[in-house]
């Protein structure tokens, strides 16, 4: 990375401060850049949206020709190269810093339950976390199948239904290694005779900047009422969640010194205790700006950990990160076709382009949380002219829109488009929460997923026929 892109810096002050600085630069996002996620992305000759795997190679612009939009494509391959970094950076900095601890990664499945999803991150050494009985429910699939490691831990939370307490005690009893994180100390009650490990999830007094930092929180434990309980039986894991898309590393850091005086105070009275799990909420650039990187974070984690244990005499807590968004967001894009331009009659944007399909039901952060997102034409990528758009979707409803980061976004014109050429769109880093959030307003038809892999091209979900959805809905 060059230093004219980014630098940053890491001071360990003799106190346990752990600064991180940034300077940054102005234009950012670009395709092909490792600390954009847009490696894999390149542009043709044509002026052409390409994706890399190896020597592999995909037309963008082809596929979305040939399976048609609205369109998602997902690729494995970038999710499992993104845990495997996650995997090299903890254990290189672990060791380098003499670190005792160990490093797990669970994959938290409410980011994106698709079987392509989850099982390249399995095959590569995830755990995993659930947070419902429906997903522990998939968890049992896969075990019956034969096809996980008999090794792999789930963790289990969430409020526990009767349902969800049942299946975790039979999988217990099937050799599952299912740990239920206690959010509530009712919970505890129903694991009293539980023989495997159990978590604990508190809910910390730091507050994150985060669209998620909430001012009151009902999610685990304060850390009082968890010291309160004194001895909890098998007592293995203290957990917390503090928030997604976490703006600021220290942010992350200053929650997890919190985290750790608790894990402490608990340890005095539950030896058991080894393992740290501070959650997800480790953030993907779809703003305009750097995030801090992933680097710089895990050594302020390892350090900051590290530093505390000794003076305190205690073991290297094991680290288990949650980090869902992170590892998942860049494995996916989707795919509009502009179906028709209208005026703006006043506005930043000149136009209206309408997309073939809905920010509401496809991409629904756009419209709950004002997700920003970074956008590319799929063909005619150099065009020099453009004009300043609005998009919006096919349903009825004015909030389905994207006014963009910068009040418009910049597309070719279609009035330079070539008889019987479409203009496409790539919309980047959806590979998270969007498909599970996905619903069907006015009835559209969610997009066709192709998955690519291995040189190869697959159909993930078929086109919706109106037949299809009519039956959802109970004709
Ligand atoms: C308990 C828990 N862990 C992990 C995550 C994943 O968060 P992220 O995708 O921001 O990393 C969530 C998200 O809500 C969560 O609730």
């Amino acid at each position: 990375m060059s230093p004219a892109i980014r630098k940053i810096f890491l001071r360990i002050r003799g106190d346990d401060t752990i600064i991180i600085r940034m300077r940054t630069q102005k234009k950012f996002w670009k395709l092909g850049r490792k600390e954009c996620n847009t490696e894999v992305f390149d542009v043709n000759t044509d002026a052409e949206l390409i994706i890399r795997e190896g020597n592999y190679q995909y037309n963008v612009h082809d596929l979305v020709r040939k399976f048609g939009s609205s369109l998602e494509i997902f690729l494995p391959f970038v999710v499992e190269e993104r845990l495997n970094r996650l995997f090299t950076i903890f254990d290189r900095n672990m060791k380098q810093a003499g670190y005792r601890g160990k490093f797990f990664y669970h994959y938290p499945m409410k980011v994106n339950q698709n079987r392509e999803a989850v099982l390249p991150l399995v095959s590569e050494g995830a755990h995993l976390e659930v947070g419902s009985h429906n997903e522990l429910t998939l968890v049992r699939k896969l075990w019956e199948s034969d096809s996980v490691n008999t090794k792999i831990r789930i963790l289990c939370n969430g409020p526990k239904t009767k349902a969800y307490v049942d299946l975790i005690h039979h999988l217990a009893e099937r050799s599952v290694r299912v740990v239920p994180i206690i959010e509530d100390a009712s919970e505890l009650d129903e694991f009293k005779e539980f023989k495997g490990d159990i978590g604990v999830r508190i809910n910390l007094q730091t507050k994150v900047r985060s669209h998620w930092d909430k001012k009151a929180d009902r999610f685990g434990l304060l850390a009082d009422e968890i010291v309160e309980l004194g001895k909890i039986r098998n007592l293995k894991l203290l957990h917390y969640h503090i928030g997604s898309q976490i703006e600021r590393g220290t942010d992350i850091i200053a929650a997890m010194k919190e985290a750790l005086h608790v894990y402490k105070k608990i340890r005095e009275i539950n030896p058991s205790l080894d393992t740290l799990d501070i959650g997800g909420g480790f953030a993907i650039p779809y703003e305009k700006k750097p995030m801090y990187s992933l680097e710089t974070v895990s050594k302020a984690m390892i350090a900051t950990l590290k530093k505390l244990a000794d003076v305190w005499e205690m073991p290297h807590p094991n680290i288990v990160v949650e980090w869902g968004r992170h590892v998942i967001a860049p494995a996916q894009l989707t795919i509009f076709k502009i179906v028709s331009a209208k005026a703006v009659p006043k506005g930043l944007a000149k136009f209206w382009y309408i997309i073939d399909g809905s920010f509401m039901n496809d991409l629904l952060d756009t419209w709950a949380i004002h997700q920003k997102w970074h956008i590319v034409p799929v063909n005619r990528i150099n065009d020099k002219k453009k004009h300043r758009v609005w998009l919006a979707g096919l349903s009825c409803d004015s909030d389905d829109k994207y006014t963009a980061r910068d009040g418009y976004v910049s597309l070719p014109r279609l009035e330079d488009l070539n008889p019987g050429e479409d203009l496409y769109i790539a919309i980047f880093d959806t590979g998270a929460y969007q498909d599970a959030f996905a619903s069907h307003h006015c009835l559209l038809s969610s997009p066709l997923k192709l998955v690519l892999q291995n040189g190869i091209v697959t159909v993930a979900r078929k086109r919706e026929t109106a037949e299809d959805i009519g039956k959802q809905f109970g004709w």
